[in-house]
């Protein structure tokens, strides 16, 4: 079964086809990054009228790569929500007007949960449905600019949402770290880059929510805090500078992290977690070295993670995930029709 994902939900345009879930075909992606660069971060009026121009690009190059397989798409998924309301409306009016054209299923996928699939790409190991059924129940960390989502997957299409962040996600606090440093957008793999010539012992960071009914994230006082150092240690001379910003980076990312591995570590002792014995950890922040070299030595779960191409977004996750709710989740085969089901992209949906 093929299906076509499509994703417009921030600043990345992606159109993909994927084989029964895992087999990537073809994924493209058109990114905004540099047209949001020298505002610091995505501004949304902008997003949405470059996805206006990609999207109709980008599906003449998958028809001119791809001239068979377009031929045989079994189904369209997209991404519902949440994200940017004018980038997702034209994503979504886009899905509709090809699923009305090519006469197919159109299936609406949550972007948060969309981006765990990316974890089940082109993975040698899951080849067929039997195998990766097995990887569940499983815990799912869904880590980008705008979530931080634990869940406890119990199947490929169940999610329960145990733990998020009650203020800023942990991507959008590198970003904003990232920002007031004048390292530039996205802040997430200039914080990395730094932080491999810094020394993360030499500011002591705070232990956020430390108490075990701290069940959430929290990342916006790690952030002040973050900021509060910097301006005493900035502005000194240049030599200075670099090293306390590349020490700082340092600790500020690994008492990030820090604090995602103690959540993980309490919600897998919960009662209905305790069976749990894998890991995903997806999203952009998962592209992160330090963040996977974490999770693999401190935490008693066999972690799984998506390949680079599929952590920030796609569309390859978002067909996958169609592929696996087309197949599965009675709530997929309700959206049969794209003139069917709820599109209001404000409301009903459960975003969590
Ligand atoms: O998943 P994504 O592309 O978009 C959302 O759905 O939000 O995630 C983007 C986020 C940004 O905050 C970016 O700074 C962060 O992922 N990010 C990283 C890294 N690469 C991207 N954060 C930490 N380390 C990285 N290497
Ligand atoms: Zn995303």
């Amino acid at each position: 079964m093929i299906i076509l994902g499509i994703e417009t939900s921030c600043d990345e345009t992606a159109l993909a086809l994927v084989e029964n879930g895992t087999k990537v075909i073809k994924s493209l992606v058109a990114s905004q990054i540099a047209m949001h660069a020298p505002f610091g971060g995505v501004i949304p009026e902008i997003a949405a009228r470059e996805h206006l121009t990609q999207l109709p690009l980008l599906w003449e190059e998958l028809r001119s790569s791809c001239p068979e397989e377009i031929k045989h798409i079994d189904a369209i998924s997209v991404s519902q929500g949440p994200g940017l309301v004018g980038a997702l409306l034209v994503g979504g009016s886009f899905a509709k007007g090809l699923a009305l054209t090519l006469d197919k299923p159109l299936i609406p996928i949550n972007h948060v949960h969309g981006h765990v699939y990316g974890a089940l790409l082109g993975l040698n190991d899951f080849r067929n449905l039997v195998q990766l059924k097995t990887l569940f129940p499983a815990l799912a960390l869904v880590v980008s600019g705008g979530h931080t989502h634990l869940y406890l997957m119990q199947s490929l299409t169940d999610f329960r949402l145990k733990c998020f962040s009650r203020d800023d996600a942990c991507g959008e606090a590198f970003d904003k770290v990232a920002k007031l440093m004048g390292l530039g957008y996205p802040g997430g793999p200039r914080i990395e880059q730094e932080a491999l010539s810094g020394d993360a012992s030499i500011f002591a960071m705070p232990k956020v929510a430390e108490r075990k009914e701290d069940l959430f994230f929290s990342y916006s006082g790690l952030k002040t805090f973050t900021a509060n150092i910097w301006k005493k240690v900035q502005g000194l001379d240049k030599a200075s500078e670099t090293k306390n910003r590349q020490d700082l980076c340092a600790a500020f990312q690994d008492a990030a992290f820090e604090q995602i591995i103690r959540k993980i570590d309490l919600v897998k002792d919960d009662p209905d977690c305790t069976e749990a014995t894998n890991l995903i950890i997806a999203g952009g922040v998962a592209a992160n070295k330090r963040l996977r070299a974490l999770a693999s030595e401190k935490l008693n779960l066999t972690c799984h993670f998506p390949g680079l191409a599929y952590c920030s977004d796609n569309a390859a996750m978002i067909a996958s995930a169609g592929y696996f709710y087309y197949k599965f989740s009675g709530l997929a085969t309700s959206y049969q029709k794209s003139t069917t089901g709820n599109w209001d992209v404000y409301a009903q949906y459960p975003y969590s």
